[in-house]
């Protein structure tokens, strides 16, 4: 606990926490997580912060200029200058609106005895598309909002330098996931899907949406990163230059389509087949049906020490990360799901996740778990081997 004097001359009495190895202030105890607190902190987001420092530990860059409009308590950000290999970091931008954004972070600087030498380290208290554009560029931009990361993006994506990365974390999933469909095509310029692959589509959804703020700019924004977990989607941009990439990013979206008997494709139908589809088909879109992940990154980051320097202490997330890298192996548009086919094809005797991976491996296809269900496989089988291996 500590205690000191708010802009406003009030005394505040501040709850300090620990993330790995940084202590922050947080703001009046209290044991809610809320908009209304003084400092954002959300210890639940923990693996997301975790994901952002593996992730920028494997970039291989150097001298980076880092951008984080809206910093909460700073955690993200003071974990950086902790975790980091030395060298990425060349500047660090921290900024969040709130009042005693400043003063706070100030406290928490301190705190860590982080000195805030040779401008390194730039705290502003500015509405943060103002802050972003104020900027001339930033080779990482961290967008992590309350909700729904639009009112951010166009900024944002103005602002990433060539072969800078974006991360996202939108928070409003219920939208992209099919509770909303009008919210989501009001937001996000498509129609989701209520079934068992609602989070892939709804991931794949937002994806689109950004990487259209990123063409109007010639910028072709190439997910590396992207997962869906608990009540957040998140996704890490690589950003490329040039008219030419942009296009082979727009001929990747396009339609899901997925008939009663879980036969699924991408399509790229017009509005009359789209009429005579609807009685025989579900579909969504238009949406992302590219990778969503990038094979040279998850290989460094599969090497990083993530249960040590990073800190991923949470075996559930340990799992979490694991099962995305193994997911990278088949990255590929759609899955399947057991209990989902049991039900469609009548299937009583179930077949364990485990045997079934081995049955398909064994006849020569591709198989790998997901992280968007716990009884889904992703795999180059058709459903109809796949019902052939489960029967
Ligand atoms: C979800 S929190 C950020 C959490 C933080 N990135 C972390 O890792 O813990 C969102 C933050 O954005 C700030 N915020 C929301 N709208 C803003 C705006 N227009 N300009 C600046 N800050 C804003 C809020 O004060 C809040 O601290």
């Amino acid at each position: 606990m500590e205690t000191f004097l708010n802009h406003n001359n009030i005394l505040l009495i501040m709850a300090i926490v620990n993330e790995n190895k940084i202590k922050i202030n947080v703001g009046k105890v209290q044991n809610k997580i809320s908009k209304k607190m003084e400092i954002f902190y959300n210890p639940t987001m923990k693996f997301n912060r975790d994901s952002s420092i593996i992730l920028l530990n494997s970039l291989q860059k150097k001298k980076m200029i880092i951008g984080m409009p809206l910093s909460g308590s700073g955690i993200r950000g003071l974990r950086f200058l902790k975790e980091l290999k030395k060298g990425i970091i060349n500047e660090i931008y921290f900024n969040d609106y709130k009042e005693d954004f400043e003063l706070i972070l100030k406290k928490s600087l301190r705190l860590n005895k982080i000195k805030k030498d040779n401008n390194k380290i730039i705290i502003s208290k500015k509405d943060a598309n103002l802050f972003i554009l104020e900027n001339n560029g930033f080779s990482y931009i961290e967008v992590d909002p309350f909700g729904s990361p639009n009112p951010f993006l166009d900024s944002a994506v103005r602002r990433i330098s060539r072969e800078g990365v974006l991360a996202i974390t939108a928070t409003d999933t219920s939208a992209l996931a099919g509770t909303y469909p009008k919210a989501c095509a009001r937001k996000y310029f498509a129609k989701p899907l209520r079934n068992y692959l609602m989070h892939e589509i709804g991931l794949r959804i937002l994806i689109r949406k950004i990487q259209l703020i990123g063409a109007q700019y010639e910028k072709a924004l190439v997910p590396i990163f992207s997962y869906s977990k608990d009540h957040y989607y998140r996704i890490f941009f690589r950003s490329e230059k040039g008219k030419k990439k942009v296009d082979e990013v727009l001929k990747q979206h396009q339609y899901f389509l997925i008939d009663k008997k879980l036969k699924f494709e991408a399509s790229k139908f017009n509005s009359k087949e789209k009429e005579s589809l609807k009685e025989r088909k579900e579909y969504a879109g238009p949406l992302w049906i590219g990778k969503l992940f990038d094979d040279k990154l998850i290989r460094n980051m599969k090497k990083e020490k993530y249960t040590k320097v990073i800190g991923i202490e949470n075996k559930e997330d340990v799992k979490f990360f694991e099962m995305l890298c193994e997911e990278t192996k088949v990255d590929i548009l759609g899955f399947y799901d057991i209990p989902e086919i049991m039900k469609r094809y009548k299937i009583k005797d179930g077949i364990k996740l485990d045997k079934l991976t081995e049955k398909l491996k064994k006849n020569k296809f591709k198989v790998a778990r997901t992280h968007l269900s716990k009884q889904g496989i992703k795999t180059d089988a058709s459903i109809e081997d796949v019902v052939k291996v489960m029967n």
